[in-house]
């Protein structure tokens, strides 16, 4: 008995045991044929091997094999094309399913907060850095990828973000990941086993990070968000999660005062400060604020992301630990058995030895203010009652509504008219918060095409001044 892989052109294809001493060989490919498409496992229009290549790797005769197709073709489970091939044949499909009427319902136009346009990736660029980064590589670069990242990725990350970002940062201390996820999981892991049991978070962020914090066996304290960022000074945790320069999604940024006092809270108790400048790059008023880690960065650990200045397609960020720190999350990574795609490691790091990363930062931050004034402008005309709340920076704006509109009303006018945006409550860690949440949406301008843009603010404007 054999089980067998044909490979020719191409095409390896896995039978159920055939014996090529059975007396009936023919007999047992015809049935082994016939199970594998019945069952699924060779779909319809699934090219098979050349009779000659399945009679090679079998055993067989090849007129046996070409009997066998024929065989198949004159009932059906086979189609020859001419000169072509021979392929699965399409069987007839059961009828579908009466499909419950249909809803009138549009497909909504995606406003949630932080989502970027993939039609702004610079393909061209991404391509050419692409063809050289891949031809350029070593064999060496072709095997397993360290699991701290490409080596050529790091040294490259440690000047971007040294440059644009005024981190403190070498090579070394730069851990590649797949996104800011991956990096609180890695961080909270740390924490965990280094006997931390408790990390604060803001009072307002996404659940799903909430919820990898939790998973690490950490607890929550939840600081309240003001005018001027977290409450710091409430501090009373081994860790803090923090959004510094955009509070994530308020807009504010954390005030020049907390920033030293966190530093030297981190400093006074050991603790450490998870910095997550997840769109540091796309401030729009000329007056960035520099990384939090530089203030103490043996207590800091910077998260950055390509993925909302850059493409979520590409599914890589970073994080500047302190030495201390770095070895541990390359050896939790490993655990995991995480380790980034080698490949788009390379060509991220061409995009960013050429400068086409940053030429592309430039053109999208120009992309995004012009969004971010055409949605403020039109709210001003048409709900001037409304108020834009945050800094000019990001993918998204809080808009607070006048005293007796609801933001829950406004989710739903929004829905109705195709547009999908979320209300500031949606964002809370505890309840009950701030009363004036209650009249406070969070509406993303990243993710509309460029094309589709106009028609989502005039939707989404006109459900805020219906429900005002
Ligand atoms: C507050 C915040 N941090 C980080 C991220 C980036 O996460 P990732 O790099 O995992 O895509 C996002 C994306 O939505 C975000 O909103």
């Amino acid at each position: 008995m054999m089980e067998t892989w044909a490979t020719r052109a191409g095409l390896d294809l896995f039978l159920a045991p055939v014996d090529a001493r059975d007396t009936r060989p023919r007999r047992a490919l015809e049935d082994a044929l016939r199970d594998a498409v019945r069952t699924g496992r060779l779909a319809p229009g699934t090219r098979v091997p050349s009779s000659r290549s399945l009679a090679a790797d079998l055993g067989l005769a090849r007129n046996t094999v070409a009997e066998v197709y024929g065989q198949l073709v004159a009932e059906g489970w086979f189609e020859a094309r001419v000169g072509a091939g021979t392929w699965v044949g399409e069987r007839p499909r059961p009828a579908p399913r009466p499909s419950p009427p249909a809803r009138a319902t549009r497909p909504a136009t995606d406003l949630r907060a932080g989502l970027p346009d993939g039609g702004q990736v610079p393909r061209a660029a991404w391509v050419a850095a692409a063809r050289k980064a891949i031809a350029g590589l070593g064999a060496a670069d072709l095997g397993y990828t360290p699991t701290a990242g490409l080596p050529r990725l790091r040294t490259e990350v440690a000047g971007y973000v040294g440059r644009t970002r005024g981190v403190v940062a070498r090579p070394d201390d730069v851990v590649v990941t797949t996104g800011f996820s991956e990096t609180l999981a890695l961080v909270c892991a740390a924490l965990h086993a280094s006997g931390a049991r408790r990390l604060a978070v803001e009072a307002y962020g996404h659940e799903r990070h909430r919820h990898v914090v939790r998973a690490s066996g950490l607890t929550l304290q939840v600081l309240p968000v003001d005018g001027e960022g977290a409450r710091v000074d409430l501090l009373d945790a081994d860790a803090v999660l923090l959004t510094p320069a955009h509070q994530f999604p308020r807009g504010v940024p954390l005030a020049p005062a907390r920033r030293v006092a966190v530093a030297r809270w981190a400093e006074a108790t050991d603790g450490l400060v998870l910095e997550d400048d997840y769109d540091g790059e796309l401030r729009y008023d000329r007056r960035p604020v520099g990384a939090l880690q530089a203030l103490a960065p043996d207590h800091v650990v910077y998260a950055g992301t390509a993925n909302k200045a850059f493409s979520p397609a590409l599914g890589v960020g970073w994080a500047v630990a302190p030495g201390w720190l770095v070895g541990e999350l390359e050896r939790l990574r490993g655990d995991r058995g995480v380790r980034s795609d080698g490949l788009g490691q390379a060509v991220l790091a061409e995009l960013l030895a050429s400068h086409a990363y940053d030429r592309h930062v430039r053109r999208v931050r120009a992309t995004y203010r012009d969004r971010r004034d055409r949605l403020a402008a039109s709210l001003a005309s048409r709900v001037p009652a409304a108020r834009l709340r945050g800094l000019p920076a990001g993918l998204h704006v809080v808009v607070e509504l006048p005293h007796g509109a609801d933001a829950r009303a406004a989710v739903a006018a929004g829905a109705r008219r195709g547009v999908r945006f979320e209300s500031l409550a949606d964002f809370r860690a505890d309840d009950p918060g701030d009363p004036a949440d209650a009249r406070c949406v969070v509406v993303g301008f990243g993710a509309p095409a460029a094309h589709a843009y106009a028609a989502a603010v005039e939707a989404t404007v006109a459900a805020l001044a219906e429900v005002c």
